[in-house]
C-alpha cells in the first residue's frame, strides 16, 4: 500500500538544547488506523506537531501525500486534522459555530451539510447550539474531533485522545475512528494505553527517548505473541538435561530445579504430548507445571526499559 505519510532523518532539537526526535524514519500506509505507542515524554506529540506544523523540525523531511509539509504548507495542512492532547476550547461559543469557524480557517467555502454530517456522526447534533462550557469534558473532546474534520482532511491525527476518558467514552471514540477510517481516512493516533493500540490498530510504531523502536503489523506482533513458555517444576534437581528428552528443546534453570519448554500455542502441533510421554519415561516426576504468554505488555517493557538520562520528566 502506498505510503501517505513519509517522514526521512527527522530530527527536533527544542531551544532547551534538548534532542526529542533523533532522526525518525516512518512511512505510514494510506488508509490505515496507525498507533503511534510510547511513554510519557518519547517524543509521541513533538512528531505530530512536526508532520502538521506546529512545531519546526531541526533537520529531516515530512512529505503529506506527497506535500512537503515546509516547502509546501499549506498543500499538506489542508490534508490533516489535529486533535490535540491539551483541549482548548472557547467556552462562550457555540458548537454549531466552532465546528463552522475551524473549516473557515482552511478557507474551505461554508458547507453546512458537511458539518451537520459530522455532528451527527460524533452524536453531537443535538448540542448544536449549546455553549461549549455547558458541555462534559467527554462532549468537548468530541468537539475537538468535529473541529479536526471540519475541513475534510484525508489525515486526522489523535494526539491522546482517550487519555483521562472513562471506559464507555473510549469505547464510543474507538467506533468513531473505526468508522472514519471506513470512510477512507488515515488515522494517526498516540496512546500510551497499550489495550488501545492493542484494539485500534492496523500496525503498531513503538517510540522510545525519540526514537522509533519498531514498526510492525498488529496481526504479526499478535503471532508473535502466541509464543508460550511451560516451565516443569522438578520434584529432584538434576544435573543435566537426560538422554531421553533430548528431541525437545527444553532448557535446564541454573538451580536444576525447572526444565522450560517454549512452543507457540497457534502451532497445530506443540509438541507437549511427546514432551510429557518422554518426562514419564525419563523417570521425573513434576512437582508442578506452569505456562506463561508473553505479552504485547511485556514487549514493550522490553523496547522501552532503558531510560536516557535527562528525558525522565514526566508530562502526563
Ligand atoms: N518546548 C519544549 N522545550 C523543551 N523540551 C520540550 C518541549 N516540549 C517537549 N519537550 C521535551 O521533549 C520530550 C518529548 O516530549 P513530548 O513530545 O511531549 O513527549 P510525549 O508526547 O511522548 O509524552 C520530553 O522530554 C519533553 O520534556
Ligand atoms: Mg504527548
Amino acid at each position: 500500500m502506498a505510503s501517505i505519510i513519509s517522514i526521512r532523518n527527522l530530527e527536533k532539537r527544542y531551544d532547551s538544547g534538548f534532542q526529542a526526535l533523533k532522526g525518525i524514519n516512518l512511512d505510514i500506509p494510506d488508509g490505515d488506523i496507525f498507533a503511534l505507542l510510547g511513554p510519557n515524554g518519547a517524543g509521541k506529540t513533538t512528531l505530530i506537531n512536526v508532520i502538521c506544523g506546529i512545531v519546526n523540525p531541526t533537520g529531516g523531511t515530512v512529505e503529506a501525500a506527497g506535500h512537503d509539509i515546509i516547502s509546501d504548507y499549506r498543500a499538506a495542512r489542508s490534508l490533516i486534522g489535529l486533535v490535540p492532547q491539551e483541549l482548548t476550547t472557547d467556552a462562550f461559543e457555540t458548537v454549531w459555530a466552532t465546528v463552522s469557524f475551524s473549516r473557515g480557517l482552511f478557507g474551505k467555502p461554508r458547507n453546512s451539510a458537511h458539518i451537520e454530517k459530522v455532528l451527527r456522526d460524533l452524536s453531537l447534533w443535538d448540542k448544536r447550539d449549546n455553549m461549549l462550557m455547558t458541555l462534559s469534558g467527554g462532549m468537548k473532546r468530541r468537539v475537538m474531533i468535529a473541529k479536526a474534520l471540519s475541513h475534510e482532511p484525508r489525515i486526522l491525527f489523535l494526539d491522546e485522545p482517550t487519555a483521562g476518558v472513562d471506559v464507555e467514552l473510549r469505547r464510543s471514540m474507538w467506533e468513531v475512528v473505526r468508522s472514519l477510517r471506513a470512510h477512507g481516512v488515515t488515522i494517526i493516533l498516540t496512546t500510551h494505553y497499550l489495550e488501545e493500540a492493542e484494539q485500534m490498530a492496523d500496525r503498531i510504531g513503538v517510540i522510545n527517548a525519540g526514537e522509533i523502536v519498531l514498526v510492525e503489523q498488529k496481526n504479526e506482533l499478535m503471532t508473535k505473541l502466541g509464543e508460550k513458555r511451560l516451565t516443569l517444576q522438578l520434584q529432584e534437581p538434576i544435573e543435566q538435561v537426560p538422554e531421553a528428552l533430548s528431541a525437545h528443546a527444553l532448557e535446564l534453570d541454573d538451580a536444576g530445579q525447572a526444565l522450560v519448554y517454549t512452543y507457540n500455542a497457534n502451532d497445530k502441533r506443540t509438541g507437549i504430548n511427546s514432551l510429557f510421554r518422554d518426562l514419564d519415561h525419563a523417570g521425573l516426576r513434576l512437582r508442578d507445571v506452569d505456562t506463561k504468554q508473553s505479552s504485547l505488555e511485556e514487549i514493550f517493557v522490553d523496547l522501552v526499559k532503558a531510560p536516557t538520562a535527562g528525558n525522565t520528566r514526566n508530562d502526563a
